[in-house]
Protein backbone atom coordinates (compact mmCIF):
# COMPACT_ATOMS: atom_id res chain seq x y z
CA UNK A 1 0.00 0.00 0.00
CA UNK A 2 1.43 3.69 -0.63
CA UNK A 3 -0.46 6.11 0.38
CA UNK A 4 -1.98 8.71 -1.98
CA UNK A 5 -2.09 12.50 -0.62
CA UNK A 6 -4.04 14.97 -2.74
CA UNK A 7 -3.88 18.64 -2.25
CA UNK A 8 -5.52 21.93 -3.35
CA UNK A 9 -4.72 25.53 -2.81
CA UNK A 10 -7.75 27.71 -2.75
CA UNK A 11 -7.68 31.83 -2.23
CA UNK A 12 -10.07 32.65 0.29
CA UNK A 13 -10.82 36.73 0.37
CA UNK A 14 -12.43 38.36 3.07
CA UNK A 15 -14.28 40.50 1.08
CA UNK A 16 -15.13 41.01 -2.71
CA UNK A 17 -13.30 43.82 -2.80
CA UNK A 18 -10.16 42.41 -2.10
CA UNK A 19 -10.62 41.15 -5.63
CA UNK A 20 -9.21 42.88 -8.83
CA UNK A 21 -11.83 44.95 -10.52
CA UNK A 22 -13.23 42.97 -13.20
CA UNK A 23 -13.71 39.66 -10.71
CA UNK A 24 -15.83 42.44 -8.59
CA UNK A 25 -17.64 43.36 -11.66
CA UNK A 26 -18.50 39.63 -12.77
CA UNK A 27 -19.59 39.02 -9.23
CA UNK A 28 -21.90 41.94 -9.47
CA UNK A 29 -23.02 40.36 -12.40
CA UNK A 30 -24.10 37.23 -11.25
CA UNK A 31 -25.77 38.50 -8.54
CA UNK A 32 -27.95 40.35 -11.10
CA UNK A 33 -28.20 36.76 -12.64
CA UNK A 34 -29.27 34.94 -9.31
CA UNK A 35 -32.23 37.21 -8.87
CA UNK A 36 -33.52 35.81 -12.19
CA UNK A 37 -32.97 32.30 -10.26
CA UNK A 38 -36.74 29.77 -10.63
CA UNK A 39 -35.91 28.16 -6.93
CA UNK A 40 -39.77 27.68 -5.98
CA UNK A 41 -38.90 24.65 -4.19
CA UNK A 42 -35.58 25.52 -2.76
CA UNK A 43 -36.24 28.91 -1.93
CA UNK A 44 -32.53 28.83 -2.54
CA UNK A 45 -31.06 31.44 -5.39
CA UNK A 46 -27.43 30.79 -7.85
CA UNK A 47 -26.42 32.92 -10.17
CA UNK A 48 -23.19 32.84 -11.97
CA UNK A 49 -21.31 34.80 -15.06
CA UNK A 50 -18.75 33.66 -17.08
CA UNK A 51 -15.76 35.40 -18.89
CA UNK A 52 -15.25 34.46 -22.26
CA UNK A 53 -11.53 35.13 -23.76
CA UNK A 54 -13.32 37.20 -26.18
CA UNK A 55 -14.62 39.49 -23.32
CA UNK A 56 -18.30 38.13 -23.73
CA UNK A 57 -19.81 37.62 -19.97
CA UNK A 58 -22.20 34.89 -20.00
CA UNK A 59 -24.06 34.44 -17.43
CA UNK A 60 -27.12 31.42 -15.62
CA UNK A 61 -29.14 31.22 -12.58
CA UNK A 62 -30.71 28.18 -11.28
CA UNK A 63 -34.09 26.39 -12.96
CA UNK A 64 -35.82 24.31 -10.94
CA UNK A 65 -39.07 21.90 -11.65
CA UNK A 66 -41.86 20.31 -10.07
CA UNK A 67 -40.34 17.14 -11.28
CA UNK A 68 -37.30 18.14 -9.22
CA UNK A 69 -34.56 16.29 -10.81
CA UNK A 70 -35.19 18.15 -14.21
CA UNK A 71 -34.28 21.48 -12.67
CA UNK A 72 -30.80 22.72 -13.79
CA UNK A 73 -28.12 24.86 -11.27
CA UNK A 74 -26.96 27.99 -12.34
CA UNK A 75 -23.47 27.03 -12.77
CA UNK A 76 -24.47 24.69 -15.40
CA UNK A 77 -27.00 26.80 -17.22
CA UNK A 78 -24.33 28.75 -17.73
CA UNK A 79 -21.32 26.91 -19.42
CA UNK A 80 -23.85 25.11 -21.40
CA UNK A 81 -24.83 28.16 -22.72
CA UNK A 82 -21.46 29.39 -23.47
CA UNK A 83 -21.07 26.20 -24.85
CA UNK A 84 -23.99 26.82 -27.16
CA UNK A 85 -23.32 30.39 -28.20
CA UNK A 86 -19.40 30.32 -28.52
CA UNK A 87 -18.42 26.77 -29.07
CA UNK A 88 -14.67 27.87 -29.36
CA UNK A 89 -14.10 30.47 -27.02
CA UNK A 90 -11.72 29.67 -24.08
CA UNK A 91 -13.45 30.15 -20.37
CA UNK A 92 -11.44 32.37 -18.42
CA UNK A 93 -13.47 32.72 -15.10
CA UNK A 94 -16.52 31.62 -13.90
CA UNK A 95 -18.00 33.41 -10.91
CA UNK A 96 -20.77 32.18 -8.29
CA UNK A 97 -22.95 33.57 -5.50
CA UNK A 98 -25.98 32.15 -3.84
CA UNK A 99 -28.48 33.24 -1.50
CA UNK A 100 -31.77 31.84 -0.15
CA UNK A 101 -34.95 33.45 0.68
CA UNK A 102 -35.06 31.78 4.33
CA UNK A 103 -32.06 32.74 5.39
CA UNK A 104 -29.15 34.81 5.33
CA UNK A 105 -25.53 32.92 3.08
CA UNK A 106 -22.65 34.29 4.48
CA UNK A 107 -20.49 31.65 3.61
CA UNK A 108 -19.33 31.15 0.77
CA UNK A 109 -21.31 28.18 -1.61
CA UNK A 110 -19.23 26.10 -3.71
CA UNK A 111 -20.73 24.46 -6.99
CA UNK A 112 -21.84 21.03 -6.63
CA UNK A 113 -20.09 18.01 -7.61
CA UNK A 114 -22.34 17.86 -10.78
CA UNK A 115 -21.59 21.13 -11.68
CA UNK A 116 -18.16 20.47 -11.10
CA UNK A 117 -17.98 17.68 -13.37
CA UNK A 118 -19.52 19.64 -15.99
CA UNK A 119 -17.07 22.59 -15.99
CA UNK A 120 -13.90 20.55 -15.59
CA UNK A 121 -15.35 18.87 -19.52
CA UNK A 122 -14.71 22.09 -20.41
CA UNK A 123 -11.40 22.83 -18.85
CA UNK A 124 -9.88 19.39 -20.60
CA UNK A 125 -11.34 20.85 -23.92
CA UNK A 126 -9.54 24.00 -23.93
CA UNK A 127 -6.64 22.86 -22.33
CA UNK A 128 -6.39 25.66 -20.18
CA UNK A 129 -7.55 26.74 -16.80
CA UNK A 130 -10.88 28.54 -15.60
CA UNK A 131 -10.37 30.34 -12.75
CA UNK A 132 -14.02 29.92 -10.55
CA UNK A 133 -14.72 32.23 -7.77
CA UNK A 134 -17.52 31.72 -5.49
CA UNK A 135 -19.38 33.54 -2.64
CA UNK A 136 -22.70 33.44 -0.50
CA UNK A 137 -25.26 36.80 -0.05
CA UNK A 138 -21.98 38.19 1.71
CA UNK A 139 -18.74 37.27 3.31
CA UNK A 140 -15.82 35.50 1.79
CA UNK A 141 -14.98 34.53 -1.77
CA UNK A 142 -13.01 31.56 -2.51
CA UNK A 143 -10.76 31.13 -5.40
CA UNK A 144 -9.56 28.55 -7.07
CA UNK A 145 -7.35 28.90 -9.90
CA UNK A 146 -8.70 25.95 -11.84
CA UNK A 147 -11.76 23.52 -12.03
CA UNK A 148 -9.42 20.17 -10.98
CA UNK A 149 -8.33 21.94 -8.05
CA UNK A 150 -12.09 21.56 -6.58
CA UNK A 151 -12.30 18.02 -8.22
CA UNK A 152 -9.65 15.55 -7.18
CA UNK A 153 -9.48 12.35 -8.92
CA UNK A 154 -10.94 13.76 -11.82
CA UNK A 155 -12.97 11.92 -14.44
CA UNK A 156 -12.39 12.70 -17.93
CA UNK A 157 -11.87 11.85 -21.59
CA UNK A 158 -8.48 10.31 -20.48
CA UNK A 159 -10.22 7.42 -18.38
CA UNK A 160 -12.23 6.28 -21.14
N1 LIG B 1 -27.75 24.89 -6.99
C1 LIG B 1 -27.05 25.56 -7.95
O1 LIG B 1 -27.60 26.31 -8.76
N2 LIG B 1 -25.71 25.38 -7.98
C2 LIG B 1 -25.02 24.56 -7.14
O2 LIG B 1 -23.83 24.34 -7.36
C3 LIG B 1 -25.69 23.98 -5.98
C4 LIG B 1 -27.16 23.99 -6.03
C5 LIG B 1 -29.20 25.04 -6.98
C6 LIG B 1 -29.94 23.78 -7.36
C7 LIG B 1 -31.26 23.99 -6.69
O3 LIG B 1 -32.09 24.77 -7.54
C8 LIG B 1 -30.93 24.82 -5.45
O4 LIG B 1 -29.64 25.37 -5.68
C9 LIG B 1 -30.91 24.03 -4.16
O5 LIG B 1 -30.10 22.92 -4.25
Amino acid sequence: MKPLTITSRLEVYDTPEELPEDVQRLMETAAEAREAAYAPYSSFKVGAAILLENKEVIIGSNQENASYPSGLCAERTAVYAAGAKYPDVPILKVVITARSMRHQVVSPVPPCGACRQALVEYEVKQDSPMEVYFMGETGKVVKADSVKDLLPLVFDNSCL
